[in-house]
């Protein structure tokens, strides 16, 4: 990353062309032009400098007989400063990449008005400028793939500029804060115009019916805009359209069954966080092609109407947050290829999973939360077999049923499982849903081409405080290794405290606080090197309060209302048989609903945990919603250096844009 000085460039030069063997003069000129223009070059001076036929140079390619720059492949190079309009001088440049860079101002008329170029890639810089202020450009552009997406671009879709790409075949501008109108000229300039995303701009007005024309439009993607009024009929005429995408705007109206159908090659139907209203026409199975159907919002009815049995292509199911009625269609069970199901918060469905969901093995989230389900029992018995799901959100549902004990699920499991999937049971309480929301749990997203999946957001805290939770503290909550914080007080918890929490080595928060645990406290918790909140107050705990490790360092309030506990940090010497003085302590009333998030032992053992997790968002998590009245560890985190520079990505801001729904709107 050298600045460049003149002298250097000079020295170059002339070193260059005297010996230049094929590339022109003027080839090498421009690109060094464009180089000395940049404020940081990369080092792409340097390195350039080792060869004087400009064909060699990095990032540069040329036409087969070594005489013309063809390509200029530069991006991620860390380049800076303008672009400058020198590249408009290689006349035979037809692939132009210069993506990922810091680039700043505005993009150069004599790149667009290229006579040579077909493929200009400018995304993710800082570009900026009005693109209506841009001259007109001479007609008939060979230009036919055009991404400009994530930058600063602001104007409309109508100046001449756009007018002349007669030739243009794909147009990214997506990320940026374009206004106006959805373009939909280029389908009548361009006869093969296949692909319009513009995503993520400030687009306004209604959905054009001009889309109707684009007889050659395969993708189509302007979700997160301002788009308003209904879906015209006309663009259902689009038939070659495979992705139809146009989440979270204002549309509205009912989603037609008839004119929908024309599309049979759609593969994407996204019309999820709009105010789009109705029933799911019957004949949302005739779309067999489908593989991602996302309606989520206003839409209602009984479903278990809907025929979903022929999709056999679907992979992703996202009724998220609409008005359903009735129980889960049975017809979701034939759809083999599902890999994500989330029908939560559609309040009224009702009854009990279907063991048929064991048909769905590639199934790897499901989220039914606040829905009226029954049986908890059945439901973790049918799922502990579905060996691919790793989130399960299944939370606000099971209205005053007891969770069954860790027994009576490996009872159930079959023993070839056992050990292998062990059940370790996160839940959540509803004060804490605003950071951790099963609702806006993000879905799997696909990498191409390899179509893995990949999950991120999982959560590192485990807060079930203030519910009615009975039974024992299950051990294998010791298996949840990536846990930071644990909080299940203010519960009816009985019998001790498992000597498999010790296992938490990551632990920063454990409040336990106000249940009925008894027993000894585990002296290996002296182990747990970063524990830095500790409560067990208010349960009937007997014996002597260990001292070592991060134990010289908590209060009395930690081990308060526990009259059989022992030792110096109470005032009480475990020789002495006094009983002291009960703390009282306000009970908050119980949370009605329970967020469960059930998830198995093979997600934890995949190791995506702490990499892909929003530790910020955590820290927040503790800061806003710790049941137990305790502080937020940030301080703690701090002062030790721990690793929260790491994977920031997955945030639930992040989330909740990813994914939409009411929760995630702006
Ligand atoms: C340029 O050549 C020198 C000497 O051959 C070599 O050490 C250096 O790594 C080369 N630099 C680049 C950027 O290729
Ligand atoms: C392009 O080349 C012409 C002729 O060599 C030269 O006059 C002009 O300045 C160059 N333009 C840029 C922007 O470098
Ligand atoms: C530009 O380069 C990046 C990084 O190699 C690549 O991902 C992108 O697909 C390229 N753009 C085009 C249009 O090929
Ligand atoms: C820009 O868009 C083109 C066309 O969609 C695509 O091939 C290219 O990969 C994109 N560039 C980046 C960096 O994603
Ligand atoms: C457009 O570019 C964005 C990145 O800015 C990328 O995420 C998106 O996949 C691209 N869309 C298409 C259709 O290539
Ligand atoms: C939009 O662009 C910014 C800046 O390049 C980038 O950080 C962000 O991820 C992009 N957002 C999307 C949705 O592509
Ligand atoms: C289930 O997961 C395993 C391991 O990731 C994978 O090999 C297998 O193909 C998956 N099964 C299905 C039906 O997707
Ligand atoms: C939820 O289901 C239970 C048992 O099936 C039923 O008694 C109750 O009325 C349902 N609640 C609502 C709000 O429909
Ligand atoms: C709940 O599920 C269990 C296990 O499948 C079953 O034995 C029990 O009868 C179910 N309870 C009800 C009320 O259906
Ligand atoms: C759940 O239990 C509470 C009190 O124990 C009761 O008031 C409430 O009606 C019950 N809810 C249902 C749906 O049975
Ligand atoms: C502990 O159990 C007793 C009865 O066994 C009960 O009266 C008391 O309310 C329980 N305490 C808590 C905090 O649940
Ligand atoms: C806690 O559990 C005990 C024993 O099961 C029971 O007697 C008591 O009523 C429960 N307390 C609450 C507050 O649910």
């Amino acid at each position: 990353m050298s600045p460049v000085g003149p002298t250097t460039l000079v020295m170059l030069l002339l070193s260059l062309v005297s010996l230049a063997a094929s590339c022109t003069e003027q080839e090498t000129s421009s690109l060094l032009q464009f180089i000395s223009e940049l404020s940081r070059d990369g080092g792409l001076s340097i390195s350039w400098g080792n060869a004087s036929d400009c064909c060699e140079w990095e990032g540069i390619a040329c036409s087969s007989d070594g005489t013309t720059v063809t390509d200029v492949s530069l991006s991620s190079r860390s380049l800076q400063g303008p672009i400058s309009p020198s590249l408009g001088n290689l006349t035979g440049l037809l692939r132009l990449n210069l993506s990922n860079n810091m680039l700043s101002g505005g993009l150069p008329l004599e790149l667009l008005s290229s006579k040579s170029i077909l493929v200009l890639d400018v995304s993710f810089n800082q570009l900026d400028g009005n693109m209506d202020d841009l001259a007109s450009l001479a007609p008939r552009q060979p230009l036919q793939v055009l991404n400009i997406s994530s930058n600063l671009f602001t104007g409309q879709f109508t100046s001449t500029t756009w007018k002349a790409m007669v030739n243009l075949v794909t147009l990214n501008a997506s990320n940026n804060s374009f206004t106006g109108q959805i373009p939909t000229h280029f389908c009548n300039i361009s006869p093969s115009f296949a692909v319009l995303e513009v995503s993520y701009n400030q687009l306004s007005s209604t959905v054009p019916k001009g889309l109707g024309n684009c007889s050659a439009l395969r993708v189509l993607k302007a979700g997160h805009n301002n788009l308003r009024g209904s879906l015209p009929d006309e663009l259902f005429s689009a038939t070659s359209l495979e992705h139809l995408s146009f989440p979270n705007n204002y549309l509205n109206g009912v989603l037609d069954g008839s004119p929908i159908m024309n599309l049979r090659n759609l593969a994407t139907l996204d019309l999820g966080g709009n105010n789009l209203a109705g029933s799911i026409p019957d004949s949302i199975g005739q779309l067999k092609e489908l593989e991602e159907l996302r309606l989520f919002n206003n839409f209602s009815g009984e479903i278990s109407k809907v025929n979903f049995s022929t999709l056999h292509n679907l992979e992703i199911l996202d009724l998220l947050d609409n008005s359903f009625t009735g129980t889960v269609p049975e017809s979701i069970y034939s759809c083999r290829n599902l890999i994500a199901l989330r029908l939560c918060g559609n309040n009224l469905l009702h009854g009990q999973l279907s063991p048929r969901i064991r048909n769905l093995k590639s199934l790897t989230f499901l989220s039914i939360g606040y829905n009226n389900f029954t049986n908890i029992t059945n439901t973790l018995q049918i799922l502990a077999s579905c060996k691919n799901l790793t989130v399960l959100l299944i939370g606000s549902n099971f209205i005053n049923e007891t969770m069954p004990d860790d027994d009576s699920i490996d009872d159930i499991s079959n023993n070839s499982l056992t050990g292998e999937i062990p059940t370790a049971i996160m839940l959540a309480s509803e004060k804490t849903a605003a950071h951790f929301d099963p609702r806006i749990f993000d879905l799997p997203v696909y990498n191409n081409p390899s179509r893995q999946y990949r999950i991120h957001t999982v959560p590192k805290m485990l807060d079930l405080s203030s519910n009615k939770l009975t039974g024992v503290i299950p051990s294998d909550i010791g298996q949840v290794t990536s846990l930071l914080s644990l909080n299940i007080s203010f519960n009816n918890l009985t019998g001790p405290i498992p000597p498999s929490i010790c296992n938490l080595a990551n632990l920063l928060v454990l409040d336990l606080s106000n249940n009925n645990i008894t027993g000894e406290v585990p002296a290996a918790l002296e182990n747990l090197h970063f524990l830095s909140k500790f409560n067990v107050s208010n349960n009937d705990l007997e014996g002597p309060i260990p001292t070592g490790g991060q134990f010289g360092t908590f209060q009395n309030s930690s081990f308060g209302g526990n009259p059989k506990l022992c030792g110096s940090v109470l005032g009480r010497p475990c020789s002495s048989t006094e009983v002291g003085p009960v703390s009282i302590v306000d009970r908050k009333p119980f949370g009605s609903k329970v967020i469960f998030a059930i998830a198995f032992g093979v997600f934890f053992g995949v190791g995506v945990l702490y990499d892909q997790m929003g530790a910020s968002a955590n820290v927040e998590a503790y800061a806003h919603g710790s049941g137990g009245g305790l502080a937020s560890p940030r301080p703690v985190m701090a002062r030790r250096g721990y690793g929260l520079g790491r994977g920031l990505r997955g945030s639930c801001d992040n989330t909740r844009r990813l994914s939409g729904g009411k929760l995630g709107r702006r």
